[in-house]
């Protein structure tokens, strides 16, 4: 595959941003020497690199496409928008719409808010369980990411020690040690926040134990801790009106971000009555945080997904996929085991404890176009057709035949 140009653009960038590209999706972070660096278009579920190779994408830009690149409705919606502009002094009624909208889909909102990154509201929204409860203390599970700020970022560099000496982690399910520390710490928790499923990198991912949210959401209940929701990466992917509906519990607060804007920047935190004048007392803004064009797609996305039933839909295309591939693999004498909801699988291979396995297959996927991360859970689009899914499981198919040939 050529990667010339994409080669000679990221020794440029590294002149003048620090590591070239960073992040998650940093090459070292990833599959070196097999993911393009630089994307040049994109549309339904498949995209073309800067050297001109076309791929099937199953990353959907991390998570951010729901409705496919360049879905028109979305697009029609911010053309209209960008008409009468981006960003303004005050906000568009885009804002109040999209409020609406989303307080009457999620059923346990009475408000929302908006900025622009899952990270910004991850950290506001603990900060107002704290000014609500007048608690310190807040608890996660360990290994889940939420974003890039001190108190949880997975990174080794910029921090002090008191930026995590107010956060307690316990196991994903492990229901006994969270109600340990929420004793130990009685009347000292301000908020659980936690995803709906464990989702790490890494590693397979890991479903909730049967009754871990009822217990979880009672436990929060009987002591006055905030129960955030942190469905930044999973919204739109489990059920089209909040991921707690899937596994039917209700939280206090929830992030969404993502899917949202269908690759417009926004994210969104909706919360119950009870924190609503504590919403209102910690400060929110940012410098384009009333970004109408973000609106504008967010509003059109969220009503392609309440309409279409969009969820349903790529849980069961990701249902058929999975099923396709763990057979084909398996045919091929690869237990590859797909993990975690099939709208948003981890793939992993039995037996593969140095993820050595996992990188070969992936790698071999490339060189047919396929775009499988072998570290982070893959995400399913709308976009994503029976026939695409076909079409991937014949490149499967001609992949594994490299893979085993490079294996021998
Ligand atoms: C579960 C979860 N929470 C929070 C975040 C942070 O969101 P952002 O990258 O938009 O700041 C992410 C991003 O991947 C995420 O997956």
């Amino acid at each position: 595959m050529n990667r010339k140009k994409s080669d000679s653009w990221f020794k440029r960038a590294g002149q003048v941003i620090p590591g070239g590209i960073y992040g998650h999706v940093a090459p070292a972070a990833g599959l070196p020497r097999s993911f393009p660096h630089y994307c040049k278009q994109a549309k339904d579920c498949r995209f073309t690199d800067l050297d001109g190779n076309e791929w099937l994408d199953f990353m959907c830009g991390f998570g951010a496409i729901l409705h496919g690149y360049l879905n028109p409705k979305v697009e029609e919606a911010v053309e209209n928008q960008r008409l009468r502009g981006s960003v303004f002094n005050q906000p568009s009624t885009l804002m109040v719409e999209l409020a609406e909208r989303m307080v009457e889909a999620i059923d346990f909102a009475d408000w929302a808010v908006f900025a622009k990154n899952g990270s910004d509201l991850t950290t506001w929204a603990i900060r107002v369980a704290r000014e609500k409860s007048g608690r310190e203390f807040i608890i996660k599970a360990k290994g889940a990411y939420h974003g890039v700020d001190a108190w949880c970022d997975p990174g080794l560099g910029g921090r002090i020690p008191s930026d995590r000496e107010k956060i307690l982690e316990f196991k994903w399910n492990d229901f006994d040690h969270l109600s340990d520390l929420v004793k130990k710490r009685r009347n000292q928790v301000a908020g659980i926040i936690l995803t709906p499923y464990h989702h790490a990198a890494f590693a397979p991912s890991e479903m909730p134990a049967d009754g871990f949210w009822q217990d979880t959401q009672n436990l929060c209940k009987s002591e006055g801790i905030a129960l955030i929701l942190d469905d930044v990466r999973t919204g739109g992917r489990l059920h089209d009106s909040g991921s707690h509906r899937f596994f039917n519990f209700t939280p206090d607060m929830a992030i969404y971000s993502k899917a949202l804007g269908n690759g417009y920047a926004i994210s969104a935190c909706l919360g119950s009555e009870w924190f609503r004048s504590a919403a209102s007392d910690v400060f929110l803004t940012g410098s384009c945080w009333n970004d109408a064009l973000a609106m504008a797609a967010a509003n059109a996305s969220f009503e392609l997904s309440q309409k279409n039933g969009v969820a349903s839909y790529i849980r069961n295309i990701g249902k058929f996929f999975s099923s396709k591939l763990e057979v084909l693999t398996a045919n091929h004498g690869l237990p590859l085991k797909m993990t975690g909801p099939p709208s948003m699988p981890y793939p992993f291979i039995e037996g593969d404890s140095n993820l050595y396995k996992i990188q070969k297959f992936c790698q071999s996927c490339a060189e047919v176009g396929l775009y499988f991360h072998p570290h982070h859970n893959w995400f399913l689009g709308s976009s994503h057709s029976e026939k695409d899914i076909i079409e991937t499981l014949d490149r499967v198919e001609v992949a594994l035949t490299h893979f085993q040939a490079n294996e021998r």
